[in-house]
């Protein structure tokens, strides 16, 4: 990122996809190839495809858009998002914009464990006690033995780090042990390397327990390896049009503690953190699927599902901000680096370790909770949407070219964003008339 332009690109978006493109090179200084896989079409082939799943067939395209205006722990950050629903990007930039006034965001990670289990079963439940001490017992070993199976990331500083056992005495399929093993993956996601490692473990397990190994299996509950975001915003910088600062502060509140009270309204406002949050993972090729599983089992974590974000009231009056969440992702192994537009992706951000994409994603989960949350107490949602959702309408009934602006304008303006309307303006484009 050049240091005279940083993430702040005013205008970005009213220019040609061209013209960004141009002012994208210049302010992250990213090279031609990078460049060409980010906006040139040089993104993944149908022979990479091929490689990385069975009965590969093609490519799948989404748009990839760029949020700017972020600021992460002082870093200038321009963010690569893959998205198809409309106002996501516009609402990040436009938030990291506001944080901004306030110092941007301030985001941390832990260090990066995750857990593998293994489910021992054929003990009685009097024999739980014993065999969990029992493993408990021979600890280093099986740390030890556990560190035999990945030596590059031994390497690395990563490996084995602790032994959790729980006894389950009564489940549906009777007495079970789970036997978790921490592990460091370093800057992987670790799914590899923690299956591996919890395979191999198995039959040390069986001798010890004397009972049998049946899953061996990394959680999606990540919650060794949680990354958090906060931002404050000043009151001021949240007036607009006729709603005062304090006014969309306290309806942000206010909507938040919805979220945290109802678990129906909690599954949306999360769904919204996530619409941040997936299209980086998207974007950097990450296991989206494994985010939102973290992500869902840890705002249930105490029992009721609740919001993974908190807003308040905060010095002078600002709104402040929290995200906390679980964040398996990686830069380094899988997709991550097979996929060009990925790895262009990774260059674009500038991150050098799993830890700082991390930050950088929670900061959007945050960002994007927060517009959805202004949006959602003041004009409501449907205004912002429905500018970019008429686009995909005006497309939808066969608009080209300029005129997908020009009917997009006509059906907002008629609070008509239909595709029968829509149909009824291009019918009316190519005969000459506009109605
Ligand atoms: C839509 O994709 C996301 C929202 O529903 C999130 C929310 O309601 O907080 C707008």
């Amino acid at each position: 990122m050049t240091e005279s332009e940083g993430s702040r690109l005013p205008g970005f978006y009213n220019l040609p996809r061209q013209e960004r493109l141009a002012q994208l090179a210049r302010a992250s200084g990213l090279d031609a190839a990078s460049l060409a896989a980010i906006g040139g079409g040089a993104g993944l082939t149908a022979e990479q495809a091929d490689h990385m799943i069975e009965n590969a067939v093609g490519v799948y395209g989404l748009p990839l858009g760029i949020a700017v205006n972020f600021l992460v722990n002082d870093r200038e950050v321009l963010v690569p998002m893959v998205i198809e629903e409309p106002s996501v990007v516009a609402g990040a930039s436009f938030m990291a914009k506001l944080a901004r006034e306030g110092g941007g965001f301030r985001a941390g990670a832990d260090e990066p464990l995750m857990i593998g289990q293994m489910q021992v079963l054929g003990l009685t439940a009097d024999q739980l006690a014993g065999a969990q001490q029992a493993l408990l017992d021979r600890r280093s070993e099986i740390l030890a033995a556990a560190d035999e199976v990945d030596p590059v990331i031994q390497k690395l500083g990563g490996g084995a780090r602790g032994l959790e056992v729980r006894p389950l005495p009564k489940t549906d399929a009777g007495p079970m042990l789970i036997v978790h093993l921490i592990y460091d993956t370093r800057d992987a996601m670790g799914a590899n390397a923690v299956n591996t490692a919890v395979e191999w473990l198995a039959p040390l397990v069986e001798e010890i327990t004397g009972g049998r190994v049946h899953l061996r299996i990394l959680s999606n509950l990540a919650d060794r390896r949680l990354a958090r975001s906060e931002c404050s915003v000043p009151v001021e910088a949240l007036a607009f049009e006729e709603f005062g600062g304090e006014q969309v502060r306290d309806g942000i509140i206010e909507a938040w503690a919805f979220a945290e009270a109802d678990p129906y309204r909690a599954a949306t406002h999360n769904k919204g953190i996530m619409n941040g949050v997936d299209a980086v993972v998207m974007a950097t090729a990450n296991d989206w699927r494994a985010i939102e599983a973290g992500a869902h089992a840890y705002a249930a974590r105490q029992g009721r599902y609740r919001s993974l974000s908190q807003w308040w009231v905060g010095e002078a009056g600002a709104l402040c901000g929290r995200l906390e969440m679980p964040m398996a992702v990686g830069i380094v192994g899988g997709a991550t680096r097979v996929h060009p537009t990925a790895r262009a992706c990774l260059a674009l951000m500038g991150v050098e370790r799993a830890a700082e994409l991390a930050e950088i994603i929670v900061s959007v989960g945050l960002a994007q909770n927060l517009a959805a949350l202004r949006a959602l107490a003041t004009e409501g949602i449907q205004r912002g949407h429905m500018g970019l959702h008429a686009r995909q309408v005006a497309i939808a009934a066969g608009a080209e070219g300029e005129s997908v602006e020009r009917i997009a304008r006509q059906l907002v303006a008629e609070s008509a964003v239909r595709l029968d309307r829509a149909e009824q303006l291009v019918r009316a484009e190519a005969s000459g008339e506009m109605s």
